[in-house]
């Protein structure tokens, strides 16, 4: 049954945290979000802002509903401020430690009803779990970039994660406006396993000149129809993101077809990251 959590907490205020944070606070919920870094948490408030504005502006969010969403969300630095949440969010970057650290910490601080999720894209879910005492109530609730316009949750099972936590989650999803399809804990789920070859393989083409950057975008475009080339892609998810999920693939399936592309480690070896620092494949003012 569709029903939406309403006291959430999501940590990481980055690109995926403000939008999950937009997305909940738009259909209702109660939203604290948390960021050690004041930067981050301006920085992603301001984001939602102007995310906000551009549904505004189309007319498909009035803009009193715009305000309500905004007032709903309370910024915080303490990841503590969570603990009145019936669901956290996790959000923050794709280090394994960082991620067991923070989950220990929200296992302490919450009720022992609280479903600890997280966004991560390839790390697995039954090892965060490990890092809490409520492996039954860890789950992963993977969004997609830009979140408020993806139709798409992954919703992953641990190896010990309950039926129960698994249809609250599915449920939460469905009332966010969102389709939720479950997936197994295996490297990469079923998005990036099937996703990441394919921005892996078209890095490939470029670095041995089998076309240009526009050339092997506008093939998967016109060709494929996806609605943005693989070289623009990554850059919209980050460079640095694509390596670690090509690394997460390769570390944990064993198969030397997703070894990543050393195109690609240049790339972020060079401090180009994609969309979010202005370079990447291609340069963003
Ligand atoms: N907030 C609000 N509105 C937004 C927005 C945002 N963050 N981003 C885009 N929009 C709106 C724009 O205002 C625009 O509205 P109008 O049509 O009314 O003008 C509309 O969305 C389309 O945007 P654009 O014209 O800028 O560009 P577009 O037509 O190419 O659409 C896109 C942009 C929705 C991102 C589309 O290109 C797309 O679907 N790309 C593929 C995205 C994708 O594959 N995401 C998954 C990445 S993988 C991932 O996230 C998971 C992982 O683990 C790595």
């Amino acid at each position: 049954m569709a029903e939406l959590i309403r006291e959430v907490a999501v940590v990481g205020a980055g690109t995926m945290g403000g939008g999950i944070a937009q997305t909940f606070a738009t259909c209702g919920a109660n939203v604290r979000l948390i960021d050690v870094a004041p930067a981050a948490l301006e920085k992603g408030m301001a984001n939602i802002r102007a995310s906000l504005e551009r549904f505004v502006k189309k007319g498909t969010l009035a803009q009193a509903d715009a305000e309500g969403a905004l007032a709903r969300i309370r910024p915080s630095s303490k990841l503590e401020d969570g603990a009145g949440a019936a669901l956290v969010v996790e959000a923050i970057v794709e280090k394994a430690e960082a991620k067991a650290k923070v989950f220990a910490t929200l296992d302490a601080a919450c009720a022992p009803g609280t479903i600890l999720s997280t966004n991560t894209s390839s790390i697995s879910i039954t090892q965060i779990a490990a890092s809490t005492r409520r492996p039954d109530r860890v789950i992963g609730m993977h969004f997609m970039n830009p979140v408020p316009l993806m139709k798409l949750v992954e919703v992953i099972r641990g190896q010990e994660t309950s039926a129960e936590t698994t249809a609250t989650v599915v449920g939460c999803a469905e009332a966010l406006g969102k389709t939720p399809v479950e997936a197994q804990d295996y490297p990469g789920f079923v998005s990036n396993r099937v996703l990441m070859p394919m921005i892996n393989e078209a890095v490939y083409c470029l670095m041995e000149g089998v076309a240009t950057r526009e050339g092997i975008d506008t093939v998967m475009k016109l060709g494929m129809n996806h609605p943005m080339g693989p070289l623009a892609l990554a850059d919209l998810i980050g460079l640095d993101v694509c390596l670690d999920i090509l690394n997460v693939l390769h570390d944990g399936l064993g198969d030397p077809k997703y070894r990543p592309c050393p195109l690609l480690k240049r790339m972020v070896a060079a401090g180009r990251l994609g969309k979010k620092n202005g370079k990447g494949f291609y340069d963003y003012q």
